[in-house]
């Protein structure tokens, strides 16, 4: 229940501070005024940026008749871009409170990420909260509010993506080993990179995945790689940017980069700096997921 006092908290805050004139045209029964929150970790990087921006994109011109809005989850970023660049990005809580405010009546709010991990438990609860205001104090909150599921969180998904990649990377498994980072995490979702692996080792024995900061790591991706005698390995990261993570991490030319060390290790590396939102077939696959949530899923 901590999120929704913090909701309520935000949804106080919001109104007292808009001081706007009431200019926004509300939703009501027979005209609802329907909008769709575009949410994803966020990315202080213009090439991060590039494939949240796609993605926010694909979804307009799905939806041409909804506003579509965009928000990040992650404090240092949005701080980072309003000190940098003078960008105001909200968080899904202002997002939505100002939704509310503003009289949409039916919000689909879009989970960019790609496991059910920490990031999306916690837009879960804020959605959560905002189903509580919409059923105990409806004129605060919305008539429908939906969340999508990520990614990579239902058996199908695994499947989905796996025949995605193999197509993308088509050309390249044929000539070597492709290495797919993820994130990684601590949290449980975190098993949902292994049964990636397992679905694309269904379309290819050179597919790797791996993750920053959980499992599969690197050394469990290098000694596969060596057992596989390849002398080609494509790089690239499987999260929804390539920004930090891609940039430094995965490709950076710092000798603890995993270029660097499959470098080091005598592979010619190449890495491919795209997020999985620049790719146009998971795009769809991100269509999908919203579609569900216009369609009531509860996750
Ligand atoms: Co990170």
């Amino acid at each position: 229940m901590k999120y929704l006092s913090y909701v309520l908290a935000i949804l106080a805050v919001t109104v007292l501070a808009a001081g706007t004139v009431w200019a926004f045209p509300t939703g009501s029964v027979e005209n609802p005024k329907k909008g769709i929150l575009v949410v994803a970790f966020g990315s202080s990087m213009s090439e991060g940026e590039a494939s949240i921006e796609a993605v926010t994109d694909a979804v307009r011109k799905a939806y041409s008749d909804v506003e579509v809005r965009v928000a990040y989850t992650s404090r240092i970023i949005m701080r980072k871009i309003a000190r940098e660049n003078g960008k105001i990005v909200d968080e899904p809580a202002v997002a939505l409170a100002k939704m509310a405010f503003e009289g949409f009546t039916d919000v689909a709010v879009l989970s960019t990420h790609i496991i059910p991990g920490e990031e999306y438990d916690d837009l879960k609860a804020v959605v959560d909260g905002f189903r509580t205001i919409s059923s105990t104090a409806p004129k605060a909150g919305f008539r429908f509010i939906g969340l999508s599921s990520p990614l990579l969180s239902g058996a199908k998904d695994f499947e989905r993506l796996a025949s995605v990649l193999a197509d993308s990377y088509s050309e390249q498994t044929k000539k070597g080993a492709v290495v797919l980072v993820g994130h990684g995490t601590h949290h449980f979702a975190n098993a949902a990179y292994g049964s990636l692996q397992f679905a694309l080792w269904g379309k290819s024995p050179n597919f790797y995945i791996g993750t920053i900061e959980g499992l599969p790591s690197y050394d469990d991706v290098a000694s596969r790689l060596k057992a596989s005698k390849v002398k080609n390995v494509w790089i690239a990261p499987a999260m929804l940017v390539a920004g930090d993570h891609a940039h430094n991490d995965i490709a950076g030319p710092e000798s603890d980069s995993w270029k660097s060390l499959l470098e080091a290790q005598g592979y010619k590396v190449t890495p491919v700096l795209e997020g999985l939102g620049q790719n146009a077939a998971v795009r769809n696959l991100i269509l999908d997921k919203l579609r569900e949530a216009w369609d009531g899923f509860r996750p």
